[in-house]
């Protein structure tokens, strides 16, 4: 693939991807994105035997993949000595975050590269993710040389990130996969990071997937020169509210969420409101991640423009 970075469509979030084996596109990625190089990145691969040329599997990894791959899955696992993974793409840990997307497009991007492919999400760093490939062309603009037109990614979430050391696994990230789905197939509840786990997932920074305004969270009843994100029954009328899922379906609401963040935006922006009121989400199956979005939406930025 040389040093051309492509933007390819994914179930959970768009990527922006390039040969994970090969030192200067990888970097170009982490310039595309204004992405810190102390933050790795996931590795997207065909199927297990792909990924198997370069991390370990322990029985409970496998048994993850086996049941969740293509899916919403990363996997955190152990570098082989001879992984051909750039060092740079998983910042010089001993671990690689691997996953195997559902998307079709994804998959035969993959298939015709014939090697795994680093791919951050295609926003610049510190956004919200892109889940059209409008939202790409919004965001990074130029910077992306080819852009894979997928539709709207399906689930909306990026991926749920899973460490397992040998029989032990631990939840990074809260994704598009739910918590209760992984720990039917671990048969034990998902450990929680240690605290010191800045290290542990380097992305997980405080501020993320922060939209331009301000964001207040668990409202029930917005102010007038505030825009309005609704769920369920916390629902208000008219042209500055969406509601991310009448009916209450925290899978509704993932697939929604980005899109109706970056639209409020704008209204915020057209109307000169002053912040986006969210309602409560409930916690239950994707709502967990949903409300870790939220919460860093909302965490307060040093730099709200370019962070
Ligand atoms: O759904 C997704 O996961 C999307 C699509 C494109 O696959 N990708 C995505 O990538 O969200 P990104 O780069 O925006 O987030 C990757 C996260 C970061 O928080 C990073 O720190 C973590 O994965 N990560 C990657 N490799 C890691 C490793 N070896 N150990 C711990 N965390 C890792
Ligand atoms: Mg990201």
């Amino acid at each position: 693939m040389g040093l051309c970075n492509a933007a390819i469509p994914t179930e959970t979030v768009y990527g922006l991807a390039a040969d994970a084996t090969n030192d200067d596109a990888v970097a170009q990625i982490f310039d595309a994105k204004g992405r810190p190089r102390f933050n790795p990145l996931i590795v997207h691969v065909r199927d297990i035997a792909m990924a198997e040329a370069y991390v370990s599997f322990s029985p409970l990894a496998r048994a993850l993949a086996e049941a969740f791959w293509p899916g919403p899955l990363t996997l955190v696992l152990p570098r082989r000595p001879d992984s051909a993974i750039s060092l740079l793409a998983s910042a010089g840990l001993d671990t690689l975050g691997l996953r195997a997307p559902r998307h079709p497009l994804a998959q035969a991007v993959i298939g015709a590269a014939g090697r795994p492919l680093a791919a951050p999400s295609a926003n610049r760093s510190g956004a919200v993710s892109p889940t059209t490939a409008n939202h790409v062309r919004e965001s990074l603009g130029e910077r992306v040389d080819v852009l894979v037109d997928g539709g709207a990614s399906a689930v909306g979430l990026e991926s749920t990130i899973i460490k397992v050391e040998d029989d032990a696994a631990t939840i990074l990230r809260p994704g598009g996969l739910s918590r209760s789905e992984i720990e039917a197939v671990a048969g034990a509840p998902l450990a929680a990071p240690r605290i010191d786990a800045g290290v542990e997932a380097p992305g997980m920074l405080a501020s993320h997937y922060a939209p331009d305004v301000a964001l207040r969270l668990s409202v029930t009843a917005p102010d007038d020169d505030e825009a309005y994100l609704g769920f369920g029954d916390h629902h208000r009328d008219g042209e500055t509210s969406l509601n991310l899922s009448r009916a209450g379906s925290t899978r509704e609401a993932a697939a929604n969420l980005f899109s109706f963040l970056r639209q409020l935006d704008a209204v915020c922006a057209e109307h000169g409101l002053k912040a986006i009121a969210a309602a409560p989400v409930p916690e239950d199956d994707l709502g967990e991640a949903i409300n870790d979005r939220l919460r860093r939406a909302a965490a307060p930025r040093s730099d709200m423009k370019t962070s």
